[in-house]
């Protein structure tokens, strides 16, 4: 049985062996991100740097939301707005895992110079299981090039640690309670590092992401709400994604050629393999509704996915 104490203990000894500088630590503020930084704050303390990257394709509010709850841990949180500089590589690129290559490269470019401003030699990641699992690790097949392993450049300036390398992400987040990180932050929804752009298939312009991240967060909200008052469970993973195509609609009298919005609400264990979530009608219906009126000039349709993983992924790029 794992046991996250042990493990915590064991962590924290090797870390403590193996850092002996200035460390710099990519968070995003999700559950595996903020467990590594936490982690690896307890073993050396000040001399931890948490970068937080604005790529441009993050959720509503999430880099604001992110920063101070981080702080509050006690972390040292430096927050770098690299926005135009992903939107500048990814302008004109469509193919999933070129996209995704990009990401993991200007990932790695914002943490080293960074790393070289702070005078750091090592770089921590909150690298789990399935993400190099599925980036073709050992044996695999590639799936999909997780950001944070296979999307990183051949020649990387620093040493990379990675502390939750072994763990699953329940174990992950056995470990975060076990560190005293807040329910809602070991128990929250996990979140790809390419973000927004891996949820708009295609190009993942800025017009495209304004649209995806107010469908996101309706799916988000209204799920919460749902589940707040009982009439169903909270999924493992929901989310929206934006499809690379139109379709015809009609508002008032007047025809509408809209994006067509995917919802997407799994159940899983550990994301390698998914179930679709049974979300009532009655909610997806609230979403559909509150989607096509916010969103009245983009999006003209609302489907909801019925795929499992296998033979789908979670996410669609
Ligand atoms: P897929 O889409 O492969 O996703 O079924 C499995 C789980 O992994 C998340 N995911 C990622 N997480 N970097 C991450 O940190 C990535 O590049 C990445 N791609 C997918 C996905 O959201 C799901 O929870």
């Amino acid at each position: 049985m794992f046991n996250s104490q042990n493990f915590i203990d064991n962590a924290v000894k090797e870390i403590r062996e193996q850092v002996d500088g200035i460390a710099v630590v990519g968070v995003s503020g999700g559950v595996d991100s903020t467990t590594a930084a936490v982690l690896v704050n307890k073993a050396i303390g000040d001399r931890l740097r948490c970068v937080l990257v604005d790529t441009g394709y993050m959720r509503k509010n999430e880099i604001e939301n992110n920063a101070q709850m981080l702080r509050k841990l006690g972390l040292n949180v430096i927050v770098v707005d690299a926005k135009a500089r992903f939107w500048e590589k990814l302008k004109g690129v469509v193919e999933p895992e070129k996209k995704r290559k990009i990401i993991g490269e200007q990932f790695i470019r914002v943490f080293e110079e960074i790393a070289r401003k702070e005078n750091a030699k090592y770089f921590i990641q909150g690298t789990i299981a399935p993400d190099w699992i599925e980036s073709g690790g050992g044996l695999r097949d590639r799936i999909k090039s997780h950001h944070n392993v296979a999307g990183l450049p051949e020649k990387i300036e620093f040493k990379i640690i990675e502390p939750l390398r072994d763990l699953y992400k329940d174990e992950v987040r056995l470990v975060g309670k076990a560190l005293g990180l807040p329910e809602e932050v070991y128990e929250r929804q996990p979140f790809p590092g390419p973000g927004l752009a891996v949820r708009i298939l295609g190009e993942a312009d800025p017009e495209k992401v304004r649209i995806v991240r107010e469908a996101c967060a309706i799916v988000e909200e209204e799920i919460d709400n749902a589940v707040k008052k009982g009439e169903m469970s909270k999924p493992w993973q929901y989310f929206a994604v934006l499809l690379p195509c139109k379709a015809v609609g009609v508002h008032g009298d007047v025809r509408a050629y809209g994006h067509v919005v995917v919802v997407r609400a799994v159940e899983s264990m550990d994301g390698m393999s998914a179930a679709y979530s049974k979300v009532p009608h009655s909610v997806l219906e609230r979403i559909s509704v509150r989607i096509t009126n916010t969103l009245k000039d983009d999006v003209s349709r609302v489907v909801f996915d019925i795929t499992n993983k296998p033979p789908g992924t979670i996410e669609y790029e």
